[in-house]
């Protein structure tokens, strides 16, 4: 593991070595994360607007990004109907949508895992109580499953969208350790 690494929340000026990340991912790995486009100018709309946060492990070292994940502050409008028909009363104040990633070859040690961690860590800090997974997580993604599931993102339920997909949610607490 790279000594540089650090986790950090992503600027305007980091879109160039995000386009790069993006566009490196594997072709299994982009069917399973495609929160957004990822061409510069969607990304760097990410990186500036005030409706996202967009985190990274980075390796200094290299001057690349390992693993990127991005947050939706509230939930979005099309998502709402799902959630809601759960039984849940969304609160647009408190409330988010995450979608994350690691580089290929980097998958399975440990980035995911760190990076959540400071994400909740960020999150728990603006007063945000819940995550849900934006888009949910594809049933066949057993892989992103167990990530979730081991790090107390509990299943709402499954929806039919190009296949079965499942809604996740984690609840955040003040302490939380998700590592
Ligand atoms: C899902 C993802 C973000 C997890 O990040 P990661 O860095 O690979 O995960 P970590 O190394 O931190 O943790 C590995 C966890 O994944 C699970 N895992 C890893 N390899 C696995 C495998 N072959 N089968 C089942 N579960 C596996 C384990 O639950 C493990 O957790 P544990 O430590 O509790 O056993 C990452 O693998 C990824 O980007 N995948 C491709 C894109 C994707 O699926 N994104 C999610 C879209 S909803």
């Amino acid at each position: 593991m790279p000594t540089t690494l650090h986790c950090t929340q992503l600027k305007p000026t980091d879109t160039d070595a995000l386009v790069s990340y993006l566009l490196l991912l594997s072709d299994v790995t982009k069917k399973r994360f495609a929160p957004h486009l990822f061409t510069a100018k969607a990304v760097e709309e990410i990186l500036s607007s005030h409706q996202y946060a967009a985190f990274a492990v980075k390796d200094e070292t290299a001057k690349r990004i390992l693993a990127y994940a991005v947050v939706h502050f509230g939930v979005a409008q099309d998502e709402v109907p799902r959630f809601a028909g759960y039984g849940l009363e969304i609160h647009q104040q408190t409330d988010c949508m995450y979608a994350p990633s690691v580089a290929d070859e980097w998958q399975g040690k440990g980035m995911g895992s760190l990076l959540l961690q400071f994400i909740c860590d960020a999150l728990i800090e603006e007063g945000k109580k819940r995550i849900f997974l934006w888009g949910g997580v594809q049933t066949g993604n057993t892989k992103a499953l167990h990530f979730y599931s081991n790090r107390g993102f509990q299943v709402l339920g499954t929806f039919e969208y190009k296949g079965s997909n499942t809604d996740m949610l984690l609840e955040l607490t003040i302490g939380q350790r998700t590592l």
